[in-house]
């Protein structure tokens, strides 16, 4: 029945959506499918497009890879372009994640492939679940969409796309599930690989265009406001600026959001936005070149706000390439440990 479904694949090759409950064999039917439709001579790229399990590039990445012969894991397959989401979810990136999607289709098209098959999150049900796989058919446009369901757990979405019926197969026989544990076991791996061996790098952030995040982006507090902000919030204020949504502080400590509301009523502006220095010490960052598209993934490890300097790490050989950095929402140690959810980088 796979093969059957590869052969149909393989018959009218163009862009393949695999999608299924977590744990039900999609990534290893991708490898099987991608595989099969290389050994049939077709040109074929693989999207990995679990942001949480990412086998192809890093995690939080959307990442593209051109298949070369026989694969029998996903893991094995080189990554050639990546697009940072910056998050370990889609929950609360669902826009980065269609938006990843689409733009790692073109670039496999642009470097001429005929298959290009998508691996997906097991993300299938409630309003995030719904939305992404509806929100990824619209975008995506696949000329397929593989099923792999263990019982009927994926009917309830419009699986039927464009008048073209999916290709329903049950769950891998073999596929056995993993749990939250060994999921965050594989991913802290999974981000050392690409971490432990940054090279520190130090640079002025007037050359460098920041994204995704507040930071950067108004005009600097003059020394008042921001002694009057010291002052009002107890916490001394590093890093202050005029942005059209309010005002924006980097400090140090935790505050009450009523306490926040009220510095915010006394300045006269809609927000206060605050930002703590941890915030913004070992965050996920993606690496931008001058076009905006992804190199690969580094870490902020500080901002000197004193000498206007981002301190990051940055793979080896790769600094002269980087213009610009897109902040994540996540922390990360070194070594891959996940230190968790930072504001900094903002997403959708
Ligand atoms: N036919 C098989 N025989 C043995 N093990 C298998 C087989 N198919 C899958 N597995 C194993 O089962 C686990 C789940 O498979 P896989 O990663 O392909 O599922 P998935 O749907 O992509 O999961 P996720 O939702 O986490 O992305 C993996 O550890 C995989 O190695
Ligand atoms: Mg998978």
């Amino acid at each position: 029945m796979y093969e059957r479904i590869a052969e149909a694949v393989a018959d009218n090759p163009g862009v393949c959506l695999v999608i299924g409950a977590p744990d039900t064999g999609k990534s290893t039917f991708c490898a099987f499918l991608a595989s099969y439709c290389a050994e049939r001579g077709l040109s074929t790229a693989v999207i990995d497009a679990d942001v949480g399990q990412a086998d192809i590039g890093p995690p939080a990445t959307v990442s593209m890879g051109q298949v070369a012969g026989v694969h029998a894991s996903l893991a094995d397959i080189a990554p050639a372009a990546h697009y940072f989401v910056g998050s370990i979810s889609p929950r609360g990136a669902e826009t980065l994640s269609v938006v990843a999607g689409r733009r790692m289709v073109d670039e496999a098209k642009r470097r001429g492939s005929d298959v290009i098959i998508i691996d997906t999150t097991g993300a299938v049900r409630g309003r995030m679940g719904r939305m992404l796989k509806t929100a990824k058919m619209d975008v995506l446009l696949p000329a397929h969409v593989v099923a792999l369901q263990r019982e009927n757990e994926l009917e309830h979405l419009p699986l039927r796309h464009h008048g073209v019926p999916a290709l329903r197969a049950p769950a891998l026989p073999g596929a056995r599930s993993r749990s939250r544990w060994e999921r965050a076991f594989l991913r802290r791996q999974r981000f050392a690989q690409y971490l432990v061996n940054l090279e520190e790098q130090t640079i002025s952030w007037d050359s460098l265009i920041l994204r995704r995040t507040f930071l950067l982006s108004g005009r600097p507090l003059d020394r008042d406001l921001r002694l009057r902000l010291t002052r009002a919030l107890g916490d001394h204020v590093h890093h202050g600026e005029e942005v059209p949504e309010g005002l924006l502080a980097v400090v140090d400590g935790r505050h009450r959001r009523e306490a926040i509301e009220s510095v915010a009523r006394k300045e006269g502006v809609d927000r206060l936005i605050l930002l703590r220095r941890e915030d913004l010490s070992d965050l996920y960052i993606g690496l931008d070149d001058e076009r905006g598209d992804c190199l690969g993934v580094g870490l902020l490890r500080q901002i000197d706000f004193t000498c206007g300097v981002i301190r990051m790490g940055v793979p080896p050989g790769l600094v002269h390439r980087v213009a610009g950095i897109t902040l994540g929402s996540i922390r990360v140690s070194p070594d891959g440990k996940e230190l968790g959810f930072s504001p900094a980088g903002l997403r959708s």
